[in-house]
């Protein structure tokens, strides 16, 4: 597969190199806003085609486009892909809001192309391993999910600048950025909540910093925390009445056991980089746009919608809005 890349930000650095780990494919384009960070990126990565007009970019030579742009210009960008006769594979969050993703799986549906949401935990084969290892927990009563990572950007934060991750005007804040690897393993383990109640802290960007979801399922109870400014060292947690599932990390799912309750510890999964996690991503399309594993596909569609849903009901509880949203 040929791909064109939109961003320049360490992420699509980690996806290149994730797609020269585990495909054949190639970079035939990148897209920045300038000259100079675009032409840096595509020397750095042999690229041979360098766009500052997102016009001319989508007619560049390549089959299908992973877009690394900040949040807010996910939509668009799919969208002008989609148009143009691009497969789309955009960075988490697909949409701000689950409209946005609906309306991008329509038109990618109508135009026979593939559009897939670039989250780690639906392209991992480890997905397979944490759904069957719940088999050995018994009568699982509650889980704690949590991702919280002191952000690079928050020094520059302090320091009275303003980084793009807490900037509302570009729809990021932590639970954009963490929170839906937390959202994620709940709606795809356990389905949607019968209630949920969350809250959030805000920076005087207007931007979240930290916060928590409880979602109630009527026999069990799945706790979300996230925060950017503060570093988790504890991991994740499935409880059962016959056992625990420990999680590391939940966005990347690496270190991953099984705890009876003897207190005795069964490694499940130990850990992948983050190239090769980033591989499974582009493997995972590509098996998509060559018109395999379509059950997986549907599936990826339901999960992003719901996914969607969730996050957005979250963001109303919590108070989490963007530029132009009531
Ligand atoms: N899967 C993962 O593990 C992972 C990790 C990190 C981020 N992400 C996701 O990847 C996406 C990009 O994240 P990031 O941290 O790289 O974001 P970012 O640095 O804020 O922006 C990404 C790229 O978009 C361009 N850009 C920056 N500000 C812009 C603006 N105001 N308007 C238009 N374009 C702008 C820049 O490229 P040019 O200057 O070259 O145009 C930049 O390299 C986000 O959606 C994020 O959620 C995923």
């Amino acid at each position: 597969m040929k791909y064109g890349i939109i961003g320049t930000g360490w992420i699509a650095e980690s996806f290149i190199k994730g797609v020269r780990l585990k495909t054949d494919s190639v970079i035939t384009a990148v897209y920045s806003r300038t000259e100079e960070k675009g032409g840096a990126f595509a020397r750095k990565y042999n690229i041979p085609a360098v766009y500052t007009d997102l016009d001319a970019f989508a007619g560049g030579v390549f089959d299908a486009v992973y877009i690394a742009s900040p949040n807010v210009l996910h939509y668009s960008h799919s969208m002008k892909m989609l148009e143009a006769g691009k497969h789309v594979l955009c960075e988490k969050p697909a949409g701000v809001n689950p409209d946005e993703i609906r309306m991008c799986i329509k038109t990618a549906d109508e135009k026979n192309l593939i559009y897939a949401e670039a989250i780690m935990y639906m392209h991992s084969p480890v997905r397979n391993i944490l759904r069957c290892a719940l088999d050995n927990l018994g009568r699982i009563s509650s889980a704690r999910f949590d991702f919280t990572q002191l952000s690079s950007k928050y020094p520059a934060y302090l320091r009275g600048e303003n980084p793009n991750i807490f900037n509302p005007a570009l729809a990021t804040g932590c639970f954009m950025d963490l929170g839906i690897y937390c959202v994620y393993p709940a709606v795809d383990l356990f389905g949607m909540p019968e209630k949920v109640e969350a809250s959030s802290i805000f920076l005087d960007t207007g931007a979240d910093c930290s916060g928590s979801a409880i979602l109630n399922y009527g026999d069990k109870i799945i706790s979300l925390t996230y925060s950017k400014i503060a570093q988790d060292y504890a991991g994740s947690f499935i409880y059962g009445d016959k056992g625990t599932i420990e999680i590391e990390s939940i966005s990347k799912l690496i270190n991953i056991s099984l705890i009876d309750n003897s207190g005795k510890k069964t490694c499940l999964r130990g850990e992948d980089s983050k190239e090769e996690i980033m591989g499974f991503e582009a493997e995972s399309f590509e098996s998509f746009a060559a018109g395999l594993r379509k059950e997986e596909y549907e599936l990826l569609h339901r999960r992003m919608i719901e996914v969607g849903e969730l996050m957005y009901k979250i963001r109303q509880i919590s108070g989490i809005k963007f530029l132009k949203e009531n």
